[in-house]
């Protein structure tokens, strides 16, 4: 077997995204539908299995994991999944994406465990707008998240914020704001298209990157950086503040072309592109040979041949995509 991943297009993939629940306390309005339903455990992959799928991708060359969800810390022992993956060796950045509700339960377990980087997202700083948007969540509760992570020891935390047309665009500056005053930094994100939201016409609320960006510079003069995490963020620096600004924006600068990831669904569905169906069932893999990493491999290696060119998103407001976000791993 190889020691990389490459796909037809030529493209190393060294960053797995792993998502180890659909469920969440939250249901932001653009990732969710009000009325979830979620997966019986039987279809969800044991924390056996992730350790082992985790284990997989990093003796096939991949340096980076990121678990995500729904929301990571709502899955029970969750902090034994993340001991085992931060002691796997050959692993570069270990890294999650979390609501930060559960953070000051949390925080610090997750940092002994070996994992060096949060990515919290934070839409709105108003409380009840906060509320309308997560339309479960407590913005107090996820402040005292980030200040928990910060305590806890964890290095340049990003917060994640999807800005939408009439729901949040007035914040961009306060959030910016924000991250200067907290030492963090944070990524503006253009919203896609998965699953029926039904909250909010998507045509409606798209906000472009260079929209959020003119905004920013009309108070901070903003400067490229080089330097990547590597994740699909194009990064500024301001003049004054070690926090760095970064825009996701995946219909108005497509990033494909160098993308370097695929994800895992909560289903053990090998992911090769968050727009696309093509996928390889590992779950049927780890279920035929239990605990047999070869044979997990042959099936990753395999799949790279599906990974397509790129994602067709468009902002029209059509529904691309019908699984939610949840089940995706953000
Ligand atoms: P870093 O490691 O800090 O760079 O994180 P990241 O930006 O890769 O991850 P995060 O979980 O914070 O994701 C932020 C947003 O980027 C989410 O909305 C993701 O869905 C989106 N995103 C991440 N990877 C991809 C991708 O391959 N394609 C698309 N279209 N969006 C992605
Ligand atoms: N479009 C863009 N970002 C989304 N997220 C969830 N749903 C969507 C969507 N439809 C974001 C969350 C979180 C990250 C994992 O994905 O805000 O920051
Ligand atoms: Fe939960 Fe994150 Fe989806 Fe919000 S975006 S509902 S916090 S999984």
């Amino acid at each position: 077997l190889p020691r990389e991943l490459i796909d037809d297009f030529g493209r190393r993939v060294n960053y797995v995204r792993i998502s180890v629940t659909d469920r969440c306390d939250f249901r932001c309005v653009y990732c969710m539908s009000e009325e979830m339903t979620f997966l019986p455990r039987a279809q969800v992959l044991t924390l056996e299995e992730l350790a082992l799928v985790a284990r997989a991708f990093v003796e096939l060359g991949v340096e980076k994991i990121r678990l995500t969800g729904g929301e990571p810390l709502v899955r029970r022992d969750i902090d034994s999944l993340v001991a085992q993956v931060g002691g796997l060796s050959g692993l570069k950045d270990f890294a999650m994406t979390t609501n930060g509700a559960s953070l000051p339960k949390y925080a610090d377990r997750l940092r002994e465990g070996g994992l060096k980087r949060l990515n919290i997202s934070l839409d709105s700083l108003d409380p009840e707008r906060f509320r309308r948007l997560t339309r479960t969540g407590d913005l107090a509760r996820v402040i005292d998240g980030i200040r928990a992570a910060r305590e806890a020891g964890f290095e340049r935390i990003k917060l994640n914020a999807v800005i939408l047309k009439g729901r949040n665009d007035d914040e961009v500056l306060d959030l910016v704001d924000f991250a200067r005053q907290e030492g963090l930094d944070i990524s503006f994100i253009e919203e896609m298209p998965l699953g029926d939201v039904s909250d909010h016409s998507r045509a409606e609320t798209y906000c472009s990157s260079d929209e959020v960006q003119a905004m920013i510079e009309a108070r901070y003069p903003l400067t490229p950086t080089t330097e990547t995490t590597p994740g699909p963020s194009r990064y500024f620096r301001m003049a004054d503040s070690d926090s760095r600004i970064g825009f996701i924006s995946p219909h108005s600068h497509n990033f494909c072309a160098s993308c370097n990831r695929v994800r895992v669904t909560v289903e053990g569905r090998l992911l090769l592109c968050l727009g696309n169906e093509h996928s390889v069932d590992l779950r049927r893999v780890l279920r035929a040979h239990p605990g047999d990493i070869e044979a997990l491999k042959r099936a990753i290696v395999a799949a790279m041949s599906l990974k397509p060119e790129r994602h067709h998103f468009s902002t029209d407001g059509d529904v691309q995509v019908v699984r939610f976000m949840n089940m995706t791993g953000g």
